[in-house]
């Protein structure tokens, strides 16, 4: 399901929307979200907290699963995605802070935390809703080229292509991590509700593989493909290729 919209904010109310489907539809039980971080969700996080201010849209019966965590940055650095998630969202809805979870990406033994983090998952149930970006590399989370379909969370070394395009959050090239954890293609697989965004035209190449190109794990992105039920949200620029 591919959706082009006019700009970053219309994309970001449509990831809105879709959000507040899941909340909204659930019968009373918890609804679980899968955030991800980046620059693309960013409008859809904006207008999530509108509708939080100014509707009453509650998170209260939320649970948010991050997607993936820098390895070796300290638990308060601005840059690790708990803290970037909280910054940028969580901090400014009803959710139950408790229920805000992210791979620990400062364990001493990372293998652990991976499959401690897996193991969170699958004990949880489905995620309802799972917010995508995509890197110019294809990669989902921080599934980078090579990843497997079935893979699980798990420690990745990052290529020098993602480093640098991260490299805008931090001050210098040598302050990103070189290791994070993500969850796995499997593990994202698993998710009910994929929500890909993207806007620029950087990701278009990406975004037509993805979308268009053989299904291949050199384009993690394309293998979902296979999903059910995967929406792709782009604007005109994201868009260009296909
Ligand atoms: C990072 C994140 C991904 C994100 C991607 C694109 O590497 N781990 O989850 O989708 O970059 O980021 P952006 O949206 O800033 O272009």
């Amino acid at each position: 399901d591919v959706m082009v919209l006019p700009d970053p904010a219309a994309c970001g109310a449509a990831v809105a929307d879709a959000v507040a489907d899941a909340l909204t539809g659930a019968a009373g039980g918890p609804v679980n979200l899968g955030l991800a971080t980046g620059s693309s969700p960013l409008p859809a996080y904006a207008e999530l907290v509108r509708r939080h201010r100014r509707d009453g849209l509650s998170f209260r019966a939320a649970r948010a699963f991050l997607l993936d965590e820098y390895l070796g940055l300290p638990r308060d650095h601005p840059q690790a995605y708990r803290q970037v998630i909280r910054r940028e969202l969580t901090d400014h809805l009803d959710i139950d802070p408790a229920a805000v979870h992210a791979p620990d990406g400062t364990a001493s033994d990372p293998a652990a935390a991976a499959a401690d983090y897996e193991r969170l998952l699958t004990a949880a149930g489905p995620i309802d809703v799972q917010i995508l970006g995509i890197g110019r590399n294809g990669h989902v989370g921080f599934n980078e080229p090579g990843s497997a379909p079935g893979s699980t969370t798990r420690v990745v070394a990052l290529t020098e292509r993602t480093r640098t395009d991260n490299a805008r959050f931090f001050d210098r090239l040598q302050d990103v991590p070189h290791r994070v954890l993500t969850q796995g293609m499997g593990t994202i697989g698993r998710a009910a509700h994929l929500v890909l965004v993207a806007t620029g035209p950087d990701k278009a190449p990406a975004v037509a593989a993805a979308v268009h190109g053989p299904v291949t794990t050199a384009l993690p992105a394309s293998l979902l493909q296979r999903h059910p039920h995967c929406t792709v949200v782009l604007d005109p620029a994201a868009a260009a290729g296909l």
